[in-house]
């Protein structure tokens, strides 16, 4: 069967499609025929070699899937050969894949195997997010920065669900107009407008009672500057590879709060995710909750497909499957 390596440290061409055997579900394990695949940013880190506790190459690449059980190992009783599933896993860009049982959610009814691979990573981390640790209400204004994003269609969604008031940033008008049409109240194209600025002038410069911030650098500076008083930042990403220090002065006259976030703390808490599946299926039946599935490659396209999300060319989430 084919997966995705990444050979070394580097640049797309580091990823390789290679040959590799069948593997077999062990204890608590199934075996899943990949349908499909989410691209994560967290996947070019990786291959760059910086994504804090990542795998040392040679690795198998991809973190999320969807796809048929067609295997079950010893201990496992939840589910059945034939299930749709997505959920979890190492070795994710794989024809076959082995995944603890416990890494596997049903794969929704109301969604394709695409939309599937789109949600583990990017609606629970929205979720938990927004929903789990700030607890987003009416009203808050909420800026949400890569908004048009895999993570970031998500993040307007819910936001608006929770009847918030949602500032995007975004890097073109196309981009722009798809989280306009999601709901976002008021979607910025950061090239042409200055998203502090403007933020100031949205809020009669009181600030944003919630920033999502996952770019860093310049960005990360200007978003502190756009945060009320007894306002909240939820850290959770570092696409332009600039991290940044906390101006602890800045934080504690202003009364700031500012949160790390990372997904792999929330799918251990059992709450936490029967809450979020329970809204899942509740915002996916009524229809309020749409998977923006953006672009789909092939595995021998990943390294093509980590360019343009690198390079800003995506929108939505972008999905690999097997040939
Ligand atoms: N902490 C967690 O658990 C967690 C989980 C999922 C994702 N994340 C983070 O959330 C962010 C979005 O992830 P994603 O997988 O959904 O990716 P994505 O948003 O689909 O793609 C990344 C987007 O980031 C924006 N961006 C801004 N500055 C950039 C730069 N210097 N280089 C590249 N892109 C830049 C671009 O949008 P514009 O063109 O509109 O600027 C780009 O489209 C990433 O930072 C990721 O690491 C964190």
């Amino acid at each position: 069967m084919k997966r995705v390596v990444v050979t070394e440290y580097g640049g797309p061409e580091v990823v390789e499609i290679q040959d590799a055997p069948e593997p077999e579900p062990g204890q608590g394990e199934v075996l899943v025929r990949v349908q499909a695949a989410g691209l994560n940013y967290a996947d070019i880190m990786q291959r760059e070699g910086y994504y804090l506790g990542g795998p040392k190459p040679p690795f198998g690449a991809g973190f999320e899937i969807a796809g048929t059980i067609e295997g079950i190992g010893e201990g496992v009783t939840e589910w059945r050969e034939g299930d749709g599933v997505m959920g979890f896993c190492s070795n994710g860009f794989s024809e076959l894949v082995t995944v603890p049982a416990a890494n596997l959610l049903p794969k929704p009814d109301q969604v394709d195997f695409a939309q599937a691979a789109a949600i583990p990573v990017q609606y629970f981390t929205a979720y938990h997010a927004l929903c789990t640790l700030a607890n987003v209400s009416a009203g808050q204004v909420v800026l949400i920065h890569a908004a048009a994003g895999g993570l970031g269609t998500m993040l307007v969604q819910i936001a608006k669900l929770r009847n918030a008031v949602v500032i995007g940033t975004a890097s073109s008008d196309e981009k722009c107009a798809l989280i306009h049409e999601l709901g976002c109240d008021y979607p910025i194209n950061y090239l042409k407008t200055d998203f502090e600025a403007e933020a100031g002038s949205i809020t009669g410069n009181e600030g944003c009672d919630l920033i999502v911030e996952s770019v860093g650098g310049e960005v990360f500076d200007k978003s502190m500057r756009c945060m009320k008083t007894r306002g909240w930042m939820i850290v959770l990403g570092i696409a332009s590879g600039q991290v940044r220090h906390v101006d602890t002065s800045h934080m504690l006259f202003h009364n700031l709060t500012v949160a790390g976030f990372h997904l792999m703390a929330y799918t251990q808490d059992k709450k936490a995710m029967e809450a979020g599946c329970a809204d899942l299926q509740t915002w996916l039946g009524s229809g309020a909750l749409k998977v923006i599935v953006g672009h789909t490659f092939p595995f021998e396209k990943t390294a093509e497909a980590q360019k343009q999300m690198a390079a800003r060319q995506t929108s939505g989430k972008v999905v690999l499957t097997p040939a």
